[in-house]
């Protein structure tokens, strides 16, 4: 049974879209440059490229879903814990550790040959009821908040020493009109809490990648304009920084951010690497062949990027399936974002990808 269903789901992914699926994508896996054939999945796309592919992993699925894990393993050589890592999840009451779903994707992992990306250290959201609780109430002053997010950040990052290839330290710390983002972090410890959270983190684990993570940065000037600030910054105290995320949300009813290769470029003209760590291209349903295909075209404008950059190593989707996708829960009326459906075939998504070349 499970043999028929991992045969089901190869079909599925060696059919072909219709050649209109390509229309527009600029990217015809036919017309390979390289002398070769074209790739045959992401792993072998992320070979050619020299990119590493990742997806976010849902632990609930890879722990139930044999297609969802089989998929999975094949396709990617990169993943992020779509929430197991993230505070509320490992330390749900104080001092009182859930490490198994986190220490399940990293062994998936390590089994499957993918390198991980840790997510997230530091982020306003999802934290645990105890830690925002006890900051409201004044139980939890300033000096013991910032003692408390170096144990958190001292004890994860150290959990996956030498498991983790890069780490998102902070996650969305400038809001979306350019100012430091009002949060516990902020107003209790002020801006050198970004600092101090790089410092721990290599200081927990010397070879991860540490890296800044944020959305909309891939056209918001305001955004942009204090995060390469907040880098010039770290850089020049010496903070042990190495890494740009773009979390590449985009949506096809709005304006493909054409400056993105330009903006990529700023970040690692600075000395960054660069990945884009949590790709999606939601629709206004319902899914229509053309949404499809200009959703094939921002995947592709959106890997080509990453490709055009020699500092790109990464390109992560958050969540490969739109069985198992936030952007319904969150956006009234929207969806379809990711490049497998829901039975896990191919979209045009998928197909366009593999035709993405180094240029
Ligand atoms: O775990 C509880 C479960 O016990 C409960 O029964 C259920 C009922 O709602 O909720 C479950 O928690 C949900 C959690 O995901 C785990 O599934 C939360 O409600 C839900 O809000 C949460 O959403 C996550 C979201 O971050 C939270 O902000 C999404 O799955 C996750 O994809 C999303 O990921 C973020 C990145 O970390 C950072 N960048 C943006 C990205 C998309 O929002």
């Amino acid at each position: 049974m499970k043999r028929l269903l991992l045969g089901l789901v190869a079909m599925a992914l060696a059919v072909s879209a219709p050649a209109s699926a390509y229309a527009g994508t600029g990217a015809d896996p036919a017309a390979d440059r390289g002398g070769g054939r074209p790739p045959g999945d992401l792993r072998e796309l992320s070979q050619k490229l020299r990119i590493h592919m990742g997806s976010a992993v849902d632990v609930t699925a890879l722990a139930g879903e044999a297609d969802y894990r089989a998929v999975l393993n094949r396709e990617f050589t990169h993943i992020t814990a779509e929430n197991a890592m993230k505070w509320e999840s490992v330390e749900p009451q104080r001092g009182v550790y859930t490490w198994d779903d986190a220490d399940a994707i990293v062994r998936n992992a390590q089994r499957n040959r993918q390198n991980v990306r840790g997510h997230t250290l530091l982020w306003h959201n999802q934290l645990p009821a105890w830690l925002t609780e006890g900051v409201a109430d004044g139980s939890i002053d300033a000096k013991e908040l910032r003692k408390i997010l170096r144990e958190h950040i001292l004890t994860e990052v150290g959990r996956y020493r030498g498991k983790v290839r890069a780490w998102d330290v902070v996650n969305e710390v400038v809001d979306d009109d350019g100012a430091m983002r009002q949060s516990i972090w902020l107003t209790k410890l002020g801006p050198g809490y970004i600092a101090d959270a790089f410092r721990w983190a290599h200081q927990a684990d010397p070879h991860a990648k540490l890296y800044i993570n944020d959305y909309n940065l891939e056209w918001n000037t305001a955004k942009i304009d204090t995060t390469l600030g907040i880098v010039k910054d770290l850089k020049a105290k010496r903070v042990p920084i190495h890494g740009i995320g773009f979390q590449g949300h985009l949506g096809i009813q709005y304006d493909y951010p054409g400056d993105f290769p330009s903006v990529m470029r700023t970040f690692t003209d600075l000395g960054l690497e660069a990945a884009i760590t949590e790709a999606d291209v939601r629709m206004v349903l319902p899914v229509t062949p053309e949404k499809l295909a200009t959703q094939a075209d921002y995947y592709t404008r959106m890997l080509s990027t990453c490709a055009g950059n020699p500092r790109c190593v990464e390109f992560t989707v958050w969540g490969y399936t739109d069985r198992h996708s936030w952007v319904p829960g969150f956006f009234d009326g929207e969806g379809a974002a990711c490049i497998l459906d829901e039975n896990l075939a191919a979209k045009p998504a998928y197909r366009a990808l593999l035709g993405v070349r180094r240029t």
